[in-house]
């Protein structure tokens, strides 16, 4: 991770300089004196480059004079309409644009301690690697960079800004690993060995082999399992920092299928290793648990994941078994493919049965339709409440993490009816991720719950302002945000 300094304004003199630019804003501080400096060398590039501080535009100047190696200009478009988006992103431009860099000082003069501090996630952000397999690559090939300074009138007062967001970046650094991994390494076993490691920030964890499972009854997860040699899991993960110990904890729930061929119903060839990702929903859920005991979040909270291997063998499950799940309802299981919901269908369960959440989220890769119906833009949200919809959506806008509702309704559950078992595990092409959706539903017993379909949102293929390329930790930011702005003592 990125080290962050934060200190007080002062022009450097050497090293790359940042300048956070306003649009139409005239210069001073920072600006103004590195601009006198460098003999007026940074006017006449803005004038050059037709560079007015727009949100989103940068401008670079190579060796200006001064002693500094260049100045990076980032353009934050109008004060008046920054949020905490606008501000990330440029520190994700940052680290863009000077990866070669060595020294790099961010003139945030003009800006908030909070906002200077916001800049300094966004950097942070973008800066992660997983090169943990690469042992051939060149010095030149790998950023120089690591860390900045920022530069801020009350740099104690960022310094404390800082400290929980650092925390948060922990947490989605820990997903983006986890979903990095692949999958001859990260399977059920190793996936609940990483989180056994997480008592070190004061979770409590507990691990469930199959024979637990199997004497607590989880016919529909054990089903999924009993297919590959990589045995199933089921891991527990308290934080209790709330409070008020009597506290009703909020629960987190996710689908781990560390590789998903779609078993008997296998995948097509192209493009099955990306079902190595398949584990996101409880990637992200193990690393929110650790972004709130790393701000020591004071909420009792609860995050469970179902760890799988959904694979074929002569020991698969079939299309046409039935299974009873953990609530008793059986399910005939028509497609092997349709192997998530019967994972989350016995931890949901579970999950309200022992704990009696105050609400349950659960987050999973569920299905290829939520991506034809909302591309990679908005992960899909299903809720049986509004209020929970409402703040997750907030939440959602305000981290980038965006979510648009769908619908849920008793009229779907037609296209879900087994002519032999309570139901079946799939409802046909049309509207397939409500149909999805409307079979969790049946395990969540009326408590508040929200199901977010994260198919389209947990990897990317291409870099954005503070996601490198590859997995996206969706869902750490959004639902620790839901944490503190709602569910905090
Ligand atoms: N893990 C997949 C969903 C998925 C597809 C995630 C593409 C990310 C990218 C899930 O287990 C699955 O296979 N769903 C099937 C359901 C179908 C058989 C009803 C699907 O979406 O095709
Ligand atoms: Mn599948
Ligand atoms: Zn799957």
């Amino acid at each position: 991770m990125l080290d962050i300094a934060f200190a007080k304004p002062e022009l450097p003199k050497s090293g790359a300089l940042v300048l956070l630019i306003h649009e139409d804003a005239k210069p001073s501080g920072l600006w103004q004196q590195a601009d006198e400096a460098t003999d007026g060398a940074i006017a006449r590039a803005f004038s050059v480059a037709e560079f007015k501080g727009g949100k989103g535009k940068t401008c670079a100047i190579l060796a200006p004079g001064a002693g500094l190696s260049r100045v990076l200009a980032v353009g934050l478009g109008k004060e008046d309409d920054v949020k905490q988006t606008t501000l990330e992103d440029a520190g994700g431009a940052i680290v863009a644009a000077l990866g070669r860099e060595t020294k790099v000082a961010v003139a945030a003069d003009a800006l908030k301690s909070g906002q200077a501090a916001e800049v300094a996630l966004g950097a942070v952000l973008r800066g992660y690697r997983f090169d943990r397999y690469r042992t051939k690559e060149k010095a030149e090939d790998k950023p120089k960079l690591t860390g900045l300074t920022v530069m801020t009138a009350n740099a104690g007062k960022a310094k404390s800004a800082f400290e929980p967001l650092q925390g948060v970046a922990k947490g989605v650094f820990l997903t983006r690993d986890l979903v990095s991994e692949p999958p001859n390494v990260l399977n059920p076993a190793e996936m609940a060995s990483r989180c056994e490691k997480l008592a070190a920030l004061g979770l409590t964890v507990e691990v469930l082999g199959p024979e637990e499972m199997g004497k607590l009854g989880f016919g529909a997860l054990l089903g999924v399992a009993q297919g590959s040699v990589n045995e199933a899991r089921m891991v527990v993960m308290h934080w209790n920092g709330g409070k008020k110990s009597d506290s009703k904890p909020v629960v987190f729930v996710g689908k781990g299928v560390t590789f998903d061929t779609g078993g008997i119903s296998i995948k097509p060839a192209g493009g099955m290793e990306d079902m190595k990702w398949d584990m996101a929903g409880a990637g992200a859920v193990i690393g929110l648990m650790a972004a709130l005991a790393g701000r020591k979040a004071k909420v009792n909270a609860i995050g469970l994941v179902g760890l799988v291997e959904n694979m074929p063998s002569g020991n698969a499950q079939r299309p046409g078994d039935v299974v009873t799940s953990y609530s008793g309802q059986t399910i005939e299981v028509i497609n092997t493919d349709a192997e998530g919901r019967l994972v989350l269908a016995d931890v949901l369960w579970y999950a309200q049965e022992k704990y009696d959440p105050k609400f349950m989220v659960n987050l999973a890769t569920l299905t290829g339709a939520i991506i034809i119906g909302l591309g990679h833009e908005y992960g899909g949200l299903f809720s049986n409440n509004d209020s929970l919809s409402e703040r997750l959506s907030k939440a959602g806008e305000h981290t980038g993490e965006k979510l648009w509702r769908m619908p849920l309704h008793d009229n779907y559950d037609k296209q879900i009816k087994s002519d032999i078992a309570d139901m079946k595990n799939v409802g046909g092409r049309p509207g397939g991720s409500i149909t999805a959706a409307q079979f969790i539903q049946r395990f969540v017993n009326k408590k508040p719950w929200a199901h977010l379909d994260i198919a389209g949102m947990a990897w990317s293929s291409k870099d954005s302002p503070t996601i490198p390329k590859g997995a996206t930790a969706f869902g750490v930011r959004l639902l620790d945000r839901l944490v503190a702005e709602h569910y905090e003592d």
